[in-house]
């Protein structure tokens, strides 16, 4: 065989196993069995053995091999990746539907439905129609790359052939396992003595996150996809998701659209009805308003659009008894009374705990040691104690009384005006509390100290190396080498794991601080905000709350926290180890300071800005976008086709202004 005709071959049998895989993948219908296509995926392999130049990204024996080397590295998505909010009866449906038709100044909403894939978040990116990137949600700015792993799901194509070309696809979508495949794998696992997974998610999460691509691809991965956005113009979600299946994407297969609120909740229980039948878990439906300029329009609050919602099914709940209770002291504090349970099997776990979550509630559901209780667990949230059956209750119940003081460092326990929750206000003193702060300090999404988990930590507060976040860093590798369980090498990995953490974001930075009600998305808002650690320390609380969904709580948490001089001195210690981010270019240094304490309301098409550009320029320059109309608001910018909320600023008296108007507002006058 000769380079031409190679070449030829190679092409016919790249259409043939791109063709039998999605029979077998998308189609559920293989027109030839495993073993001709075995033969057929050996031909392939041994031409691109002998001519290896031809060996082209797309070939489908490419799938495996990429790896990342020994983490993952960052990627930051172009558009943020959201979560959604949730409506759990037919009150949160209707204020839905309403707030849309509002702001919309329509009578009715035409809704895109679709299931909503209990798995993991991921973007793909199709450059010039080949695969070319793979990535996690993260914190929703910035994830991780996982293309080694993605390229192993063999229900996706890495070449689009069909359906719409484009420069740039970028799909997004989520990685599931089927539950049959997820059975399979596990009774295989089981016997080969290795870990069995809890139920399908855990194991497409623990799949997706291999370094090695070699072992994803013995895991059967899937992916489905829910958006599209490329250059092409797309009207709706209901024509994106008709691309996607033109581009051959996997999709559920099983969206409409409908129109008001009866018809989400007939869809909602259709859905319901059918769960047990499709080969894979879903935890809800999602709602979305179909039309894609009318979603522009509606915007996003906080980390969620404004245009759609999840409507989620009831958590799943089991009957077990309480056989203790005892407390838990938690990272920042907080003892929560936890209920030791008869183990009981409910979503796919055994759960042997449950909350109670304080003694309020605990004595408001009037709950005893060694009643039967009915508990509920919904995805990834921990199990909670629903209520206690009365009637069955045994005549030794008997009542748990709250300690007084930490069962960890025995300071005395404090409940704060207007708290439910009791405190122990000894932080970093108290073993417990010192024992999470690390933890959250060294995990993944904070600063991610890969080979410093719970039993290490455990062993390096023993031994006295670690009790500050600091304390980390000035760890030397001959400390190690002496104790238990640590050898030359993971010695060494650990010392390399640590002074590669050294290089993070100013987000992530914040966020393994551990502050009390400051999450992920929060902490890259603030540092998006204030660009500067220094910067931050300087707030007082109402400079906090001009951070978009900043409010008094959160920003009192930040206010107090670095108020705290010991707060101080870790992180001026944490930098002298030479912790490092990149500069931020914060939206607090205003381009211009032409719209300092002003508000915003965007409505209509605008013509020559998107309308993310227009959010942008006005933060940039120190204003402030808000989402509907009030007294406060201080001027309504009105593109075409401008809906109720321009009624709404005329009845109110807000001052009304043109796209041009607004744009010279931003501009500097000579
Ligand atoms: S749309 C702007 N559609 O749910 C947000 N999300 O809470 C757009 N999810 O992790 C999300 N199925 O990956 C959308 N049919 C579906 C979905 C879906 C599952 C996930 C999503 C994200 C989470 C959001």
């Amino acid at each position: 065989m000769n380079i031409e005709q190679a070449k030829l071959r190679i092409q016919e049998l790249k259409k043939k196993i791109n063709k039998h895989n999605h029979a077998y993948y998308i189609e559920n219908s293989p027109t030839i069995t495993d073993a001709e296509f075995d033969l057929i995926y050996k031909e392939l392999l041994d031409i691109e053995k002998k001519f290896p130049l031809l060996v082209e990204e797309s070939s489908p024996t490419q799938r495996v091999g990429g790896k990342a080397n020994n983490s993952f590295s960052q990627v930051v998505h172009e558009k943020p990746m959201l979560s959604l909010s949730n409506a759990f009866d037919l009150k949160d449906l209707e204020a839905f539907d309403k707030r849309i038709r509002d702001e919309l100044g329509v009578k009715e909403v035409e809704y895109a439905v679709e299931p909503k894939f209990d798995g993991l978040a991921v973007t793909l990116h199709y450059i010039n129609s080949i695969f070319s990137l793979g990535a996690t949600r993260g914190d929703g700015n910035t994830g991780e790359d996982v293309t080694h792993n993605i390229k192993t799901i063999k229900s996706l194509p890495i070449r689009l052939t069909h359906g719409i070309c484009a420069k740039k696809i970028e799909v997004r979508g989520e990685v599931i396992m089927h539950k049959d495949d997820f059975n399979k794998l596990n009774s295989e696992q089981k016997s080969l003595g290795l870990k069995v997974f809890a139920n399908p998610r855990n194991a497409a999460a623990g799949s997706l996150r291999q370094l090695d691509s070699a072992v994803a691809a013995n895991r059967p991965l899937r992916f489905y996809a829910y958006s599209i956005d490329s250059e092409e113009i797309i009207k709706s979600q209901e024509e994106g998701l008709n691309i996607l299946r033109q581009l051959k994407i996997p999709t559920s297969g099983l969206s409409r659209t409908v129109v008001g609120v009866k018809q989400l909740i007939d869809y909602f229980q259709y859905i319901e009805g059918i769960r047990e039948t499709l080969p894979y878990d879903i935890d809800g439906v999602v709602y979305k308003v179909n039309s894609l300029n009318h979603q522009d329009e509606l915007g996003f609050v906080s980390k969620a659009p404004r245009w759609a919602i999840a409507h989620k099914f009831a958590a799943e709940q089991a009957e077990t008894e309480i056989l203790d209770i005892t407390v838990q002291v938690g990272r920042t504090g907080s003892i929560t009374p936890v209920a030791r349970l008869k183990p009981v099997f409910v979503s796919g776990v055994t759960v042997t705990n449950a909350t109670l979550h304080n003694e309020d509630e605990m004595r408001r559901k009037d709950i005893l040691i060694g009643d039967y209780v009915r508990i509920r667990r919904a995805g990834d949230v921990v199990p909670e104690v629903i209520n206690a059956i009365h009637n069955k209750r045994p005549e030794n119940a008997r009542k748990y009384m709250m300690p007084t003081s930490c069962p960890v460092c025995r300071s005395k326990l404090i409940k704060e005006l207007g708290e439910a929750v009791l405190r122990c206000n000894a932080g970093m003193d108290c073993k417990a509390q010192k024992k999470q702060s690390l933890m959250h300090f060294c995990s993944r999404k904070a600063m991610d100290i890969d080979g410093l988990g719970e039993k290490i930590i455990d062993q390096l507060i023993e031994v006295n190396l670690i009790n500050t976040f600091s304390d980390i860093y000035k760890i030397k590798k001959d400390q190690l080498t002496g104790l238990e369980r640590f050898a030359e090498k993971s010695a060494e990995n650990l010392i390399k794991s640590i002074e590669k953490s050294k290089k993070t974001t100013l987000g992530k930075f914040i966020y393994s601080l551990g502050i009390r009600n400051i999450g992920e998305a929060t902490s890259a808002d603030i540092a998006k905000h204030f660009g500067s650690i220094d910067n931050i320390i300087e707030q007082d609380e109402d400079s906090l709350q001009q951070v978009d969904d900043i409010g008094p709580t959160v920003a009192k948490s930040i206010g107090k926290y670095f108020s705290n001089e010991r707060n101080k001195k870790q992180i001026i210690s944490l930098v002298e180890q030479g912790i490092v981010w990149d500069e931020i270019e914060s939206l607090d240094r205003h381009a211009n300071s032409k719209l300092n304490g002003l508000t915003f309301v965007l409505t209509g098409t605008l013509k020559s800005l998107k309308r993310e550009e227009a959010k942008s320029l006005i933060q940039n320059c120190g204003g402030k976008v808000v989402g509907s109309v009030s007294k406060k608001t201080s001027y309504l910018v009105a593109g075409e086709e401008a809906g109720s909320k321009l009624n709404n600023a005329i009845a109110l008296n807000v001052q009304v202004i043109s796209e041009d108007e607004f744009i010279n507002l931003t501009k500097d006058t000579e």
